[in-house]
């Protein structure tokens, strides 16, 4: 493994190693970094005895637990976690994030404010002064159905330089959340206050969930090309 791979999965490893103890229900975060923390998390289950739960942000966390044969559970029978570790498409100075680039924005906010403590595990390439530096694809905003005509609209009338429906890579027609949803992509530019906008795009009405993260995430894990972290 090397290049931007290696630093995902040292990130993760460091994360999972310094945040997860013995007896915590965990959540678990989606996309290709979090992958790896799975794995590392699977490997302290088997080597140290380690007993947690896991509860998964996406379809894809799902698996990832269940492939690992790591304990599953829900927000039902562990509504308040321990911590929750997931990955990001941009982190800024104040450890404000851009999620959603894999579309589970929603159940990893879910997730993370069900959680006393969220961890961030990512490659040198989301590490960003400001949001809208590095990640050039837009805020992915999950949308309800009927809405996304109008409300593609109203992100225009506020300014967003790029407005998209985001679209399915391997079928015709448009991605759908594991919520049933639509996603729309919209990019501001740089963000100075990502707070304020993150209120303003929740008041539009069929918005269900943004992929800002404001003052939730309390460490960020940055693995460097260096292999250091
Ligand atoms: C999933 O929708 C996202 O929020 C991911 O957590 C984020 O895109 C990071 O993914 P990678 O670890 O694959 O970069």
């Amino acid at each position: 493994m090397a290049g931007v791979e290696k630093a995902k999965d040292l990130a993760a490893r460091a994360a999972v190693d310094e945040f997860v103890k013995d007896g915590m229900a965990v959540g678990i975060g989606s996309g290709s970094t979090i992958a790896y923390g799975v794995v590392r998390l699977a490997e302290r289950v088997k080597e140290e005895g380690l007993k947690v739960v896991c509860v998964p942000t996406s379809f894809q966390a799902k698996q990832l637990i269940t492939e690992n044969n790591l304990p599953l559970s829900d927000l039902e029978n562990h509504p308040q976690l321990d911590v929750a570790i997931d990955g990001a498409d941009e982190v800024d100075d104040d450890l404000n994030l851009i999620k959603g680039g894999g579309g589970c924005q929603t159940q990893e906010k879910i997730v993370a404010s069900c959680a006393k403590t969220l961890v961030i595990c990512a490659d040198y390439r989301k590490d960003s002064k400001a949001l809208g530096e590095a990640w050039l694809k837009g805020i992915p905003i999950e949308v309800i159905p009927i809405a996304y005509v109008p409300i593609m609209a109203k992100l225009k009338a506020m300014s967003a330089e790029t407005v998209t429906l985001r679209m399915a890579k391997a079928k015709a027609g448009p991605c759908v959340t594991d919520n049933g949803n639509l996603i729309i992509d919209a990019h501001f530019g740089q963000i100075k206050d990502p707070a304020k906008l993150e209120a303003q795009l929740n008041g539009i009405p069929g918005v269900v969930c943004t992929g800002l993260f404001v003052g939730m995430a309390v460490k960020v894990f940055f693995g460097q090309e260096d292999g250091s972290v």
